[in-house]
């Protein structure tokens, strides 16, 4: 089965095109980066309008390098939420028009789910069951994976996401934006014991997650207590290289330990990641030590599948309609998708 794929929930335009789940024949992607850097975040209108411009010339493009046709399309695939209601309206609606317009069917996805289980993509068998880790700069959840269509949230962030806080911290120690990859690069120079930053929501048993703590954290220790400006210049490049390593540990210790207490309360012997911040290199060192530790196994995707793309899009969409599933024209995107969800 050939889906094509259409995800616009934030700040990238994307659409790719594979074949059965697995095989990826086109995978595009247009970024926003420069229309979004200098307002230090994603303002929602210029994304919206961004899609817009993109979207038409990106589904010509994915068609061509994957040297198949309209005609040769299965179905569509396209991520209904959760996001940016402009920018996810932008993309249903595409995906709709084209549906009617060629005569395929529809089927809208969840966003996080396609994260979750992204790393399926370049594996010959399918990883289920499974603990997943969807680590992002809009979600970080927790999910049990049991298969396509059956997914169970165990836990998610009841504040920022994981993603987020590595851009706050970024924005404090004025390091630019997005800034999870520079905080990663500056951590891998530092010393990652120099200042112990809280670890929340460690005790206990619950599987959710809080980073803003640990972000007002960051910004009192650079600040001096109760202050949020004026003493960043007090620090070297070396401290600021320890802050980022000190700061990498403690979101890598909640991480790895929820997951790890998951897959132990689960009893799954299979660990999955996705999301733009699967990309840390302390987060993919410490899985992989713990997983193969414990003798769990652990799946991470290519980067290009761990930061958003329209291959998981449309990966979950090709699963979903072998397992029976599909949309008609009444499809809506909607901003906050119940995380329950059943279907994938
Ligand atoms: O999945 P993604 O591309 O977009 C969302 O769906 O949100 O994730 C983007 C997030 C940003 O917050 C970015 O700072 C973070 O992933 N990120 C990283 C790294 N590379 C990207 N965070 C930590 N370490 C990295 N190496
Ligand atoms: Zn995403």
């Amino acid at each position: 089965m050939t889906i094509l794929g259409i995800e616009t929930s934030c700040d990238e335009t994307a659409v790719a095109v594979v074949r059965d789940g697995r095989h990826v024949l086109s995978n595009l992607i247009a970024t926003q980066f420069d229309v979004h850097a200098k307002y230090g975040g994603v303002v929602p209108e210029l994304a919206s309008r961004a899609h817009l411009e993109k979207l038409d010339g990106l589904v010509e493009e994915a068609l061509a390098q994957a040297r198949c046709t309209a005609e040769r399309v299965d179905a569509i695939a396209v991520t209904r939420g959760p996001g940016l209601i402009g920018s996810l309206l932008i993309g249903v609606t595409a995906a709709k028009t084209l549906a009617w317009s060629w005569g395929k069917p529809l089927i809208g996805v969840n966003h996080v789910h396609a994260h979750a289980m992204s790393a399926a993509i370049e594996l010959d068998a399918d990883p289920w069951p499974a603990v997943a880790l969807v680590v992002s700069g809009g979600h970080t959840s927790l999910y049990q994976v049991r298969d396509y269509h059956d997914i169970v949230l165990l836990g998610r962030t009841v504040d920022d996401a994981v993603g987020e806080a590595f851009d706050k911290v970024a924005s404090i120690l004025d390091l630019g934006y997005p800034g999870g990859a520079v905080v990663d690069r500056r951590a891998q120079r530092g010393n990652p014991t120099m200042v112990r930053f809280p670890r929340a929501m460690l005790r206990g048993d619950s599987l959710d997650f809080s980073f803003s703590g640990l972000k007002t954290a960051v910004l009192y220790h650079i600040h001096g207590p109760g202050k949020t400006s004026g003493g960043l210049h007090r620090w070297t490049e070396d401290e600021i290289d320890d802050i980022c390593a000190s700061f990498c540990a403690a979101v890598v210790d909640v991480l790895v330990d929820k997951t790890m207490a998951a897959a132990d309360r689960l009893g799954v012997d299979t660990v999955v990641v996705g999301g733009g911040v699967a990309a840390n290199s302390m987060l993919r060192a410490r899985l992989a030590e713990r997983c193969a530790s414990a003798g769990l196994r652990l799946y991470l995707p290519s980067m290009v599948y761990c930061t958003d793309n329209a291959a998981m899009v449309a990966a979950l969409g090709c699963r979903l309609m072998s397992l029976g599933y599909s949309d008609g024209l009444e499809l809506s995107a909607s901003a906050s998708l119940p995380p329950k969800a059943v279907r994938g």
